[in-house]
């Protein structure tokens, strides 16, 4: 049997997925009545970030901690990953002392190799990309406030980005329809859009795609390592602000979401992630549950090999 890695959403079939997310539900109600259950004591996650995080650092380690297990925080600052070590020699050592991996980094091909080099399963924390973590936690959020998302219409409004990349791999696997409104020249990449004619439709304009949306999403402008970016791409998206206006053209019901950090006064209006229709902070939370099931996941599947 295959080791599983989790780099990129479809690395789950569309079974595994939806058994993640009913897990991910149910692995909350636990928490939430204080059930401690612990599968996985002695367990090592490592956590290799290469771009700075809040949620995912914490969601990861938290995380780990509750099932019992133990979390180790690597910067490429304190280890041999930033004096050049080759990421197949670091995959190969780092991998013989743990029982699971999360990475952030740039490139997708960084996950790629550290993962083909792996003993244990590996998780893409974000990459250029691909968010396909950040994709859990929406669906499962979507899930808890509405039901099923298969046949709704998802607004992706913004950058054609890594977190819009893993949208149109979700589209394709949940069954939704993403209308993509994103400025000229920062649409997805030919690359990524090839796959998905099918449920990706993109527009130049914020209100084209929002019309009669059931989830409205954005994200930041300028994503980590495209900082000297951001006084251009302020300018190219200035009518790519998510607001109450935008909101309004959309279906009654329709959920914003968010995956933070957010820009209060670029990407989002001031008040928007108090909107009365916001479940941003739901969705962070559920990185927490999301990746729990996904570890839980990936950690049996990888026992049923030994
Ligand atoms: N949404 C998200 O991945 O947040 P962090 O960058 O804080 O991990
Ligand atoms: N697109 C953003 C997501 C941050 C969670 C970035 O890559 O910086």
């Amino acid at each position: 049997m295959a080791l599983r890695h989790f780099l990129t959403l479809r690395d789950l079939s569309s079974l595994e997925l939806n058994s993640i997310l009913d897990r991910a539900s149910e692995l909350k109600r636990q928490q939430h009545a204080n059930q401690v259950y612990q599968p996985f004591k002695g367990k090592v996650l490592g956590m290799i970030f290469e771009k700075s995080s809040t949620r995912t650092r914490i969601s990861f380690e938290a995380g780990i901690c509750q099932f019992g297990g133990s979390a180790i925080f690597l910067s490429p600052r304190d280890t041999q990953l930033g004096r050049g070590e080759p990421i197949e020699d670091s995959a190969r050592v780092i991998s013989s002392m743990l029982d699971i991996v999360m990475i952030r980094t740039f490139g997708h091909n960084i996950v790629e190799r550290f993962a083909s080099f792996s003993k244990v399963p590996v998780i893409n924390g974000l990459t250029d990309d691909h968010h396909p973590c950040q994709l859990l936690a929406d669906l499962q959020t979507y899930q808890e406030h509405r039901g099923s998302i298969k046949g709704k219409t998802v607004a992706w409004i913004g950058d054609g980005n890594n977190m819009c990349n893993s949208y149109m791999e979700a589209a394709h696997m949940m069954g939704f329809k993403l209308k993509v409104g994103s400025p000229k020249g920062y649409e997805p990449k030919p690359e990524f859009l090839a796959e998905f004619a099918h449920c990706v439709e993109v527009f130049n304009s914020a209100e084209d795609a929002a019309v009669n949306a059931d989830l409205i999403v954005t994200d930041v402008w300028a994503s980590m390592g495209q900082e000297e970016e951001q006084k251009l791409r302020e300018k190219a998206f200035l009518t790519f602000q998510v607001n109450e206006a935008l909101m309004a053209l959309a279906h009654p019901e329709c959920l914003f979401m968010h995956c933070l950090p957010a820009h209060r006064g670029e990407e989002i209006s001031e008040n928007m992630l108090d909107h009365k229709n916001s479940v941003v902070w739901d969705e962070a939370e559920n990185r927490l549950h999301a990746q729990k099931a996904l570890m839980e996941f990936l950690l049996n599947e990888n026992a049923k090999r030994a």
